[in-house]
């Protein structure tokens, strides 16, 4: 066991086209920003009764056994907490723990650890802030524990740690693309073999990501219905998975869909389709089709899939509005839904005045000051860690 310092690095994603498709065994076309959650991590020689998780962002301090089966207290303690009563863990220590108790699940044996997480992925935004920190603790661990997990192992480990602890029944994209990013290269996801496709995002190219700062607490619930909607229009179709239904064979089996399921399934099939085709458009330099798709899939979103809220579709009008004149090639929201980020493919050349004019016209219309800043595809924990 390493009894030094570990130190791992994990990015955020943000989803240029392609979304809740991983779940149905789909596509989806991501990226790794550069934008990175850091886990610092060392054996405890002080207490080896508990292992302390310090999150800088929050000023947080909890403490949990060393197999993670089991939170026990955070500092600061709540102010209006009645005594006697037992503390909720806070979400956060939830994903760390989650994948170190995935370490402790395989029978590897975890020691009190002291980790303290430092980050600049903006949080709770829809850029993947919660697999970023999950990527980078289970590469801290893993070279604590010197184990072999590959790639995929650890992606998988991630997710799963966010479905058993943190409650959120999520697909494989965000896990996968904070491994597997690339330095100037956009990923093309199968989500039903795994299997990546790199493609070279020219250097014209400006991936400009805006936070409306605006969550609506019911995401988590409404995703979970979503995923349940999609196994419902399987089961009315006969199919395993959406992923294995044509445009035709949906129109053909309305009449026996509820409107609702129907028009989720729909946007399935259709951001699938429009995936593979933005994907052969930017490999041909089509950047102003492949932005007309994602203008497309944001039309979807918000109709069909219903998981866009105003202040999202504002400020994705608002991107749209400048045009190929103002250097926009297209717009949309990424990420789970309802509220966070959106995402502008745009001229390299104009990323600085787009992102003045969304955020300046957002503000005036919402009194709210978004945050944006503009990525290249960036290198992910994977990449990192070899390089
Ligand atoms: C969240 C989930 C992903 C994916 C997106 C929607 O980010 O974690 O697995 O389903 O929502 O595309």
């Amino acid at each position: 066991m390493n009894e030094k310092i570990v130190i791992a690095k994990a990015p955020g994603r943000v989803n240029l086209i392609g979304e809740h498709t991983d779940y149905n065994e789909g596509f989806t076309l991501p990226l790794a920003i550069e934008r990175y959650t850091t886990i610092r991590l060392q054996r405890r020689t002080s207490d080896a009764s508990a292992s302390r998780y310090h999150s800088l962002a929050l000023g947080e301090t909890t403490f949990w056994t060393p197999d993670a089966s089991h939170f026990l207290s955070v500092e600061p303690t709540p102010t209006n907490q009645s005594s006697g009563a037992s503390v909720a863990a806070p979400t956060w220590s939830k994903y760390v723990a989650g994948v170190i108790n995935q370490f402790a699940q395989r029978e590897q044996s975890v020691p009190a650890i002291d980790l303290t997480i430092e980050t600049n992925v903006p949080l709770g935004g829809g850029v993947s802030s919660s697999a970023a920190l999950e990527v980078a603790v289970a590469m801290a661990i893993q070279q604590l524990l010197d184990t072999k997990l590959d790639g995929l192992e650890i992606a998988k480990l991630c997710q799963q740690a966010e479905h058993d602890y943190a409650g959120v029944p999520c697909g494989l994209m965000d896990q996968l693309s904070s491994v597997f990013g690339r330095t100037n290269e956009l990923m093309l996801m199968d989500c039903r073999t795994n299997q990546l496709e790199f493609i070279a995002a020219s250097s014209e190219l400006a991936f400009i990501v805006i936070n409306s700062r605006v969550k609506h607490n019911l995401a988590d619930g409404e995703y979970r219905q979503r995923r349940q909607q999609c196994e419902e229009a399987c089961r009315l179709l006969g199919v395993n998975s959406l992923r294995d239904v044509e445009t035709a064979q949906l129109e053909s089996a309305r009449p026996k869909m509820p409107d609702l399921v129907f028009r989720r399934a729909r946007h399935v099939v259709s951001e699938n389709a429009r995936t593979v085709q933005a994907a052969d458009y930017l490999k041909l330099g089509r950047w102003e089709l492949a932005g007309q798709l994602m203008n497309a899939s944001h039309v979807s979103m918000r109709q069909d899939y219903e998981i866009t809220c105003p202040e999202i579709d504002l400020l994705v009008s608002l991107a749209q509005g400048m045009g190929l004149e103002g250097g926009v090639y297209g717009a949309r929201m990424t990420g789970g839904g309802f509220g966070g980020c959106i995402v502008v493919l745009g001229r390299a050349s104009h990323a600085d005045s787009i992102s003045a004019h969304v955020v300046a016209a957002y503000l005036a219309a919402t009194r709210i000051q978004a945050d944006a800043f503009t990525t290249r595809p960036a290198a992910g924990a994977w990449q990192l860690l070899q390089g």
